[in-house]
């Protein structure tokens, strides 16, 4: 199938995620989606993100846009620091800091425009990835270390900025199908030989059906994830808000373009070395699995937590707006090699046909009114 082998050590873990998901389903008979994407994400020790896999940057299964350019940290920094400037004395939490570099390019950005948060906070469930944060955050702005703290769940309460880049793509969804004019919840099984297999279950009246008759297309056969996890988690984000603003990055989009006619086979992908793949159940737990993002669903859900939104627009735009090239000019002679690097990253965040037009940024606020300057040109709002 041209995909790289993983090593003989890497294929027994795999069958080791393997062998814990067929348990589960011998317990179960079934398992919606939603709870293999969780297994094989975040089971303790065995899941994609909570045990070893190398996944960021060259070497890993996919590139997230801290990885391309410090550039990029450093334009949220931007927005960050207007929005500490109106809250001084609060915080800045990091949901799913991944390698820490975003965290690193902010902190030093923060720290430079001297707009700094009383703590920096990194949310992480992975134990393997808490250990590479603090190396990377040791070796890139030891300085500025005791700021940092890392935590388990999330604070009861907060006050200032949240940021999570790429997490809610992560959070586990549920499949939901209509065949012939009838509804079925997808979920795995094994098939006769023992393999991992999509089920389809008649799906009973309930939320899930309430939700995918509301956005799914009038007519046709269709397949596409419906996420109340990633909805609760920005639900409970907005409760526990006591004011400050929660800036979302992904890739997705407005209900009406993720739940279009002609995206009829939804946005579910895994990512195994730089390759996309359409078999969620390819190497389960060294593959990542993804669904895109509905900002509208995710609008909504802040809304139900008590935060407004304050802006919604195109990855591009917003790092233009936070002013990248200004960060990119500060690069030095146009004609050295650390510039052309940048410039070439810099190219593959904004760029229309990578990463520019697919990611959004979407800003939820609760007491904070100020014109946040990442929206300023080129704001969407009206479409979600
Ligand atoms: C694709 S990675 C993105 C990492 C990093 N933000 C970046 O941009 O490179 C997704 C991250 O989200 C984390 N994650 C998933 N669910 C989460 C949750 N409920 N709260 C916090 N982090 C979560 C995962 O553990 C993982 O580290």
């Amino acid at each position: 199938m041209g995909l790289p082998e993983p090593s003989p050590e890497a294929r027994t873990h795999s069958d080791r995620v393997v062998a814990h998901v067929a348990e589960a389903i011998a317990a179960q008979g079934w398992l919606p989606f939603a709870d293999y994407m969780g297994a094989v994400l975040y089971a303790p020790g065995l899941g994609y993100y909570t045990a070893g896999a190398r996944k960021f940057g060259a070497a890993g299964d996919f590139v997230t846009a801290p990885e391309i350019s410090p550039l990029f940290g450093r334009a949220l920094a931007a927005q960050l620091g207007q929005i500490l400037d109106s809250l001084p004395d609060t915080e800045v939490i990091e949901l799913g800091p991944g390698t820490g570099r975003l965290a690193g390019d902010m902190l030093s950005a923060l720290a430079e425009r001297d707009s700094f948060p009383v703590h920096y906070r990194l949310l992480e469930v992975s134990p393997d990835l808490r250990e590479r944060q603090r190396e990377h955050l040791k070796e890139r702005v030891p300085e500025l270390l005791p700021r940092v703290e890392w935590i388990d769940v999330l604070p009861q309460r907060w006050r200032g900025a949240i940021v999570a880049n790429e997490v809610l793509d992560a959070i586990p969804a549920h499949l939901v199908v209509r065949r012939a004019g009838e509804w079925f919840e997808r979920g795995v099984a094994l098939d006769r030989e023992g393999r991992l297999a999509f089920v389809d279950r008649p799906l009973a009246a309930g939320p899930l059906l309430d939700a995918a008759r509301e956005r799914f297309p009038a007519v046709g056969d269709y397949v596409s994830e419906i996420n109340p996890a990633a909805q609760a988690l920005v639900t409970s984000l907005a409760r526990r808000c006591q004011d400050g603003a929660l800036l979302l990055i992904d890739y997705g989009f407005t209900a009406r373009e993720y739940y279009h006619a002609q995206r009829s086979a939804g946005t579910l992908i895994g990512h195994y070395r730089h390759r996309v793949l359409n078999d969620p159940f390819f190497l389960p737990g060294l593959t990542d699995l993804t669904a895109h993002v509905d900002f509208s669903a995710v609008a909504h859900a802040g809304a139900a937590g008590g935060m407004s939104v304050a802006g919604y627009t195109t990855q591009a735009r917003f790092l233009l707006n936070c002013g990248i090239l200004d960060g990119l000019a500060a690069c030095g002679d146009p004609q050295s090699s650390a510039y052309l690097r940048e410039a070439v990253a810099v190219q593959k965040l904004l760029s229309p046909a990578e990463m520019g037009e697919l990611f959004k940024v979407l800003a939820l606020v609760r007491g904070l009114d100020v014109e946040l300057i990442g929206f300023r040109d080129g704001d969407q709002t009206h479409r979600l």
